[in-house]
């Protein structure tokens, strides 16, 4: 098994990368462009993966509202050029996507199974959308892998995550309203890469819904957050309509994940667990 990295050296692919070991082919951004097709095939042509994880992504959800055309770009056609390689080398495409293919449905407050009719509420998920679609209308040999909120200790030394940014809001400010009324599953990276690395040992297929368990309110999480590194801080709930970011996003987009359990044999762990990890780790870097 040779697997190549793209988006090696973000959150989630820089903790791919030592699970995989020699398996392992990084290649950042500095290595392969997925949106252009010519960069695509001369590397893989050159490093001749048998799987692919695509961890590249355009992530910026709010200004993918001012520039659709470039969020389309890298979550759609990038993904489409790696699949249309993968197909044609009978390699398998492993391609990560978003809680955020949901939201339009505003009435269910069912974690989303992967067979429950997608929804996107942003230009953000419409590109990640049009990107699951290219992986499995263009290569056979696929998995589509749905997480959410996600955050590791490669963003908290560049571009930061809601963990490190409440950390930061915790130390600068005496009060905070957080949005309390749109749930998730924040995932660590550590875990999800665990995952990724036993799904495509298993030679499952498909889409597949992978978080931690559990749910919660960004507030749920702030308070944790600030409970767990001892910072007292005046939290206020507050509602997404009040803290008007320019992307819509789902007031509900917790992931049922018993599709993979099935496969990779239990669950990941409470997000509470993972977080008080995270933390842990951070504080003995
Ligand atoms: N972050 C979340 O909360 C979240 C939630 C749900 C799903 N996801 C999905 O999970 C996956 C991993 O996310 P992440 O948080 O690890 O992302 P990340 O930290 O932003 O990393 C993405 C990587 O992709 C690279 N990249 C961007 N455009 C590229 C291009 N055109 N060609 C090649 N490489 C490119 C970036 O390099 P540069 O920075 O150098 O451009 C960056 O290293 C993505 O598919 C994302 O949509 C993320």
């Amino acid at each position: 098994m040779r697997v190549a990295v793209t988006g090696a050296v973000g959150q989630l692919g820089s903790e791919l990368v030592p699970r995989l070991g020699p398996r392992a082919i990084s290649l950042g951004h500095d290595r392969i462009e997925i949106t252009d097709d010519a960069s695509v095939v001369s590397v893989l042509d050159d490093v001749r993966p048998t799987h692919i994880i695509n961890c590249a992504a355009y992530n910026l959800v709010d200004r993918a509202e001012d520039e659709p055309e470039v969020a389309y770009r890298v979550n759609a056609c990038g993904p489409r050029n790696l699949a249309r390689w993968c197909a044609a080398n009978q390699a398998t495409l492993l391609h990560v996507s978003t809680d955020y293919v949901f939201g339009l449905e505003t009435n269910s407050h069912v974690p989303w199974r992967e067979t429950d009719r997608p929804g996107p509420v942003s230009a953000y998920g419409i590109s990640k959308l049009a990107g699951e679609y290219f992986v499995r209308t263009n290569c056979p040999r696929h998995l589509i892998v749905r997480t959410c909120g996600l955050y590791g200790h490669n963003a908290a030394r560049g571009k930061g995550n809601f963990i490190e940014t409440m950390l930061r809001l915790g130390r600068e400010r005496s009060e905070l309203r957080i949005v309390d009324d749109q749930r998730c599953t924040p995932t660590s990276v550590t875990d999800l890469a665990d995952t990724l690395v036993s799904l495509i040992e298993s030679e499952a297929w498909g889409v597949y819904h992978a978080t931690n368990s559990g749910d919660c309110s960004w507030f749920q999480l702030a308070a944790e957050i600030f409970r767990l590194s001892n910072i007292s801080i005046g939290l206020i709930p507050s509602t997404a309509a009040e803290y008007g970011a320019k992307a819509r996003r789902p007031d509900y987009s917790v992931l049922d994940c018993s599709k993979l359990t099935g496969v990779v044999g239990s669950p990941l762990p409470a997000w509470q667990d993972a977080v008080a990890r995270y933390l842990h780790e951070r504080e003995s870097q």
